[in-house]
């Protein structure tokens, strides 16, 4: 693959065969980092001042093509480089990377409208929606296509220009997505796409004074990492402004069922929540409680459920479970798996075999913990992997305190399955901020541009919800203007 890079050359194996190699690309050096951030600067102006209409219609054309000339290259890109089946890609690389693309559009146009609307015969007031003056960094990770374009996106539609580095085992997608902006009439510095070496690319743009602002999507820990040396840069005085953090991180995301629940339904959603795209979803389920009185019936549902899953790679359409994304997620997920056969505090009720042979495959896995507070209630696996504690039926609001409690920090998705409102109204109120999106009797994965926003708290991000005005809000520096006469 050519980009503008100069370093050494990097192979990305495909996760369902690793013998494969997905995408071979030259990593940039600190030097092409920083002409990426030069030439991003010198197109500023020209972007800034273009208007908001044309601007949009830029993007606009790119969702056409998304959906139309370039739908299956990007929904093949996304298969293989991700280990996506059919269905999840076309959600992610073509409707969602669309969706994104379009709906910004509307949300950038809620801002601009916005004026004061109390003026008086002698005064008149304006806001200058300005773009940041500097230039923003892009961070987005390996398991969605469409979230590199809403990091794109959202900044570029308010006037900023930005640098964007695609999680390497994206690259391939990503570049895609670049292009397709380019061909739909972005121009060329607006967006710098920069792959390679995270640390050597995030030094330098963290060294330079015009860094504005992070865009994120990754883990808490790398969120986290880069927060701290922006800390340090703001403590040197290094930055012409205060640069914005906006991130969504990692998740360790529940799914809590009533004895009141609709069991089955409880069952075919958590089979998808935790096991579509191998639970790579930073939404993905990975922990339960169950009451007492459900139990049996909701595993011998999810068993059923799962006898019906095939695991393989994206090009066998029938396969609903994928590989993980690649070696050192196997090995995460894999020890964790062998670890956990020993335990006697887990029974394990399906799963807790992998293969690794040829491509990253690990089957559907689900423990039940003898104890309320296994520590895999805590750790974050990132893959096909789930943890469920069966609790009796009167101690509800005792497994509430436990939900909130649990859960390593994080809190992106959780839900209730539940037919009666007054548990519904309990959960919302004492799980205020134990997830930043809460589901109501339905999954806690895939979540809908236009139907719902999407934003993780506490460790779990800024809580700046995807698929709104607010997160578009960010990249902006609005500016008063007061006029008496
Ligand atoms: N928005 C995705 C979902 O809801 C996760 O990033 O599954």
């Amino acid at each position: 693959m050519d980009t503008r890079s100069s370093g050494q050359d990097t192979r990305t194996p495909m996760p369902s065969e690793h013998g494969t190699v997905m995408a071979e690309f030259p990593s940039a050096t600190e030097a092409d980092v920083q002409s990426a951030i030069t030439d991003a600067l010198e197109a500023k102006q020209a972007w800034g001042e273009m208007s908001f209409h044309d601007r949009a219609a830029i993007f606009l054309r790119a969702a056409d093509l998304v959906t139309g000339k370039y739908r299956y290259e990007l929904m093949a890109a996304t298969m293989l480089g991700q280990g996506k089946n059919v269905w999840q890609a076309e959600i992610d690389a073509a409707a969602e990377l669309a969706d994104f693309f379009r709906y910004n559009v509307s949300f950038a146009q809620e801002i601009y409208d916005k004026q004061p609307t109390v003026n008086s015969p002698s005064h008149h007031g304006r806001t200058d929606w300005r773009p940041l003056e500097g230039f923003v960094y892009s961070v987005s990770p390996f398991n969605f296509t469409a979230i590199g374009g809403n990091l794109v996106s959202a900044p570029a539609l308010m006037g900023n220009v930005v640098v964007w580095k695609p999680a390497p085992m994206n690259v391939y997608p990503s570049y895609l997505v670049h292009q397709i902006l380019l061909e739909a009439g972005l121009p060329e510095g607006v967006v710098q796409l920069v792959n390679g070496d995270a640390e050597t690319i995030t030094r330098t743009v963290l060294a330079h004074r015009e860094f504005a602002a992070l865009s994120f999507i990754g883990s808490s820990d790398v969120f986290r990492s880069i927060c701290a040396q922006i800390g340090q840069g703001l403590g040197e005085k290094r930055y012409r402004e205060f640069p914005r953090t906006v991130g969504e991180t990692s998740g360790k995301n529940f799914h809590l069922l009533h004895p009141s629940a609709d069991v089955q339904n409880a069952a075919k959603h958590s089979v998808r929540a935790g096991f579509e795209y191998a639970g790579q979803k930073c939404s993905a389920l990975s922990r339960m409680y169950v009451p007492q009185s459900q139990a049996s019936t909701f595993f011998s549902e999810m068993k059923k459920e799962l006898a019906r899953i095939e695991v393989g790679p994206p090009e066998v359409f029938s396969a609903f479970t994928g590989p993980v994304i690649d070696q050192k997620a196997f090995d995460r997920v894999s020890k964790a798996i062998d670890t956990s056969n020993e335990d006697d505090r887990l029974e394990r009720i399906v799963g807790g075999t992998y293969d690794g042979s040829k491509g990253f495959f690990i089957d559907p896995t689900i423990y039940v913990s003898k104890v309320p507070d296994h520590p895999l209630f805590d750790t974050e696996l990132f893959g096909p992997v789930l943890i469920a504690y069966v609790y009796p039926d009167a101690e509800f609001d005792r497994v509430l305190e436990l939900i909130d409690k649990q859960g390593g920090g994080l809190a992106l998705t959780g839900n209730i399955f539940s037919n009666d409102q007054r548990a519904i109204r309990k959960a919302e109120d004492r799980l205020r901020y134990a997830a930043g999106n809460f589901y109501i009797n339905c999954k806690i994965t895939a979540a809908v541009i236009g139907q719902q926003t999407f934003g993780g708290s506490r460790g779990s991000g800024t809580c700046d919800k995807a698929g709104s005005s607010g997160l578009m809000m960010r990249f902006t520096a609005p500016r008063t203007l007061k006029e008496e006469y």
